[in-house]
């Protein structure tokens, strides 16, 4: 399960990025890696700046400083809905799937480059739109099988759970026909069977060539899952490693037990 040396490059290189809100340094010149192939894990105690810095990776609050290389380009001055198209894709800690929208809306609607969107090609071009339209209903329910959602496809969002709505949103990112998908806290709010399930897909999505980038605080799942891991504290770096040294680590210890 764990990184040889030979690893492949990496697909994500942050540095040096900076992040305050008024008084408070949320994120503090941090850096993280994330190997190509891999699955990696951001954990830290309540507050260290993981979800920021997961903001700061994907766009959706612009650092204070610092820099995001993607599959070798510097993507931190693309808006967030090109850094989707360039395959970075992000879930949220609170999932936001449109609870008046049935599953497969929801899916159909993170489909990335939809022709139909276009004015003049929903005039000019219906029979591609038709199709595209079916490959997009066809894929979405693919995945909606593959993350165990299938049934489920014409009842509202609204009705899911806390788990079928985390694994939604998941499938929702697969949508976007992703090179990396960082998952916010994929198993917070999820009942145990489900955790387990959750954990299953994401290792079988991971063998078919995803790349994941998970914060979580259920450290079976962090252990069982990520080849590397990645440690915040109080907005800084504060270690990284295989599972098995961070799980040792002092400064890890001490950041969870207190000083
Ligand atoms: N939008 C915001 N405005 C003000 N403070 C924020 C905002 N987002 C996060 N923070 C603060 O930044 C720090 C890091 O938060 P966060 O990134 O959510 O931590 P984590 O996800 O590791 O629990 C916390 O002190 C939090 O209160
Ligand atoms: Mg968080």
């Amino acid at each position: 399960m764990v990184n040889s040396d030979s690893s492949p490059p990496p697909l994500l290189v942050a540095t040096g990025l900076c992040k305050s809100f008024g008084g408070i340094k949320a994120v503090q010149d941090a850096e993280i890696q994330v190997t190509c192939g891999s699955i990696t894990g951001l954990i830290g105690p309540n507050g260290a700046g993981k979800t920021t810095l997961f903001n700061l990776l994907s766009n959706f609050i612009r650092p204070d400083k610092g820099r995001v290389i993607f599959d070798g380009k510097p993507i931190q001055h693309l808006p967030p809905h090109q850094i989707a198209r360039e395959g970075l894709v992000r879930t949220f800690q609170v999932a936001r799937a449109l609870s008046r929208l049935s599953v497969l809306d929801n899916m159909l609607l993170a489909a990335q480059k939809q022709t139909g969107e276009k004015f003049w090609q929903v005039q000019f071009q219906p029979l591609v739109i038709a199709k595209e339209e079916k490959q997009h209903r066809e894929r979405a329910m693919a995945i909606l099988e593959s993350v165990g959602l299938a049934s489920k496809a014409t009842d509202y969002a609204g009705s899911l759970s806390g788990g079928q709505r985390k694994l939604l949103e998941i499938g929702r990112a697969l949508m976007a026909n992703p090179k990396l998908i960082l998952l916010d806290e994929p198993a917070a709010g999820v009942n145990p069977r489900l955790i387990d399930e959750i954990c299953d897909r994401i290792v079988s999505w991971n063998k078919a060539g995803m790349t994941f980038l998970i914060i979580e605080h259920n450290m079976d799942v962090i252990m069982s899952l990520c080849n590397r891991v990645w440690v915040m504290a109080e907005g800084k770096n504060l270690a990284d490693g295989t599972p098995e040294e961070i799980q040792c680590h002092p400064k890890v210890l001490e950041a969870y037990l207190g000083k």
